[in-house]
């Protein structure tokens, strides 16, 4: 009998997916990771991913935002390095600033709070075909492949891809019950060999071998804004450190979840907001 693909992530198996840190590490050790984010109004967004990136171990953090959000991103998290776009109020990819290209960086995250401008669509079109290591697309970024459909074919391979429901229906088609929905997943994330996270309680980790991983951790103290762009900066962070993607999406969604359930503890899970996830991030 073969064994089925199905998997439960338990707190167990969790901690056994964690990196030790090494004592005679230094930030190097840890990865530098790009986050392509925000757009104007959407600062928020580049701000939350910026710093759950940076409470889940990244060594070293540069931005990418807007010349709008410029001021706003080094006031509110003066860890991370900022180089703004060239555009005012979108992402184009071009830098005022010299910089190193994309693929440069140990990984790169884009979506949250980027929009849907053309600008931002091309500078996507440019940047895919450069990288060749596994990225993290969350948000807008997956609004943007739904809508330009040849952009699926050049995505990294084991590229960690992070949709809600209505995100994952734009990629796919409308499913009539769970056992449609979850065929779709897999046949998805085998398809372009990426890994599909399916957020929402139970999220399920889809892998390009067509194994789905369900989240154990996580309440409904999450359904509010942000709390997406936060797991888009935890993965981000994962993936630079060194992480596989598969381990990098196991671990980041239980990890996420499992702050979630700390802040529901601690401010309640009406209360809550995507901020307090980001403060109660533990990594041991
Ligand atoms: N149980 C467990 N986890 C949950 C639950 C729940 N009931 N509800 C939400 N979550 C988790 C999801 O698993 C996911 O990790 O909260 C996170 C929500 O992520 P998103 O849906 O991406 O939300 P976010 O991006 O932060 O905010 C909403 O999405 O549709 C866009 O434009 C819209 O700006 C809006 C944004
Ligand atoms: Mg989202």
């Amino acid at each position: 009998l073969a064994p089925t693909p199905y998997y439960y992530t338990t707190p167990h198996e969790a901690r056994l997916l964690l990196h030790k840190r090494d004592r005679f590490s230094h930030k190097g050790t840890y990865g530098h990771a790009l986050l392509l984010v925000g757009s104007y109004g959407k600062i928020g967004a580049a701000v939350l991913a910026s710093r759950a990136c940076l409470r889940s171990g990244v060594g070293l953090l540069t931005v990418q935002v807007p010349r709008c959000g410029y001021s706003v991103l080094q006031t509110a998290v003066p860890e991370a390095m900022c180089r703004p776009d060239g555009h005012q109020y979108v992402l184009t990819g071009q830098s005022e600033v010299e910089s190193p290209a994309p693929a440069e960086y140990s990984t790169v995250g884009i979506g949250p709070g980027i929009g849907k401008a053309p600008e931002t669509l091309a500078m996507l079109r440019e940047l895919l075909p450069t990288l060749k290591k596994p990225i993290v697309l969350d948000a807008d970024a997956l609004n943007l492949l739904a809508e330009h459909r040849e952009l699926l074919d050049i995505l990294p391979h084991n590229s960690i891809l992070t949709p809600h429901p209505k995100e994952f229906e734009r990629l796919t088609q409308p499913w009539a019950d769970d056992y449609e929905k979850l065929n779709s997943l897999q046949a998805f994330a085998k398809r372009y060999r990426v890994v599909v996270i399916l957020k929402g309680a139970f999220t399920a980790v889809a892998t390009p071998d067509g194994e789905v991983h369900f989240n154990s951790t996580g309440n409904p103290g999450l359904s509010t804004g942000g709390t997406g762009d936060v797991l888009t900066g935890v993965l981000t962070a994962l993936l630079a450190q060194g992480y596989d993607s598969v381990e990098a999406a196991v671990l980041g969604v239980f990890a996420h979840g499992l702050a979630g359930d700390r802040a529901a503890d601690q401010r309640g899970p009406i209360g809550m907001v995507a901020s307090d996830v980001i403060d109660a991030l533990r990594w041991d």
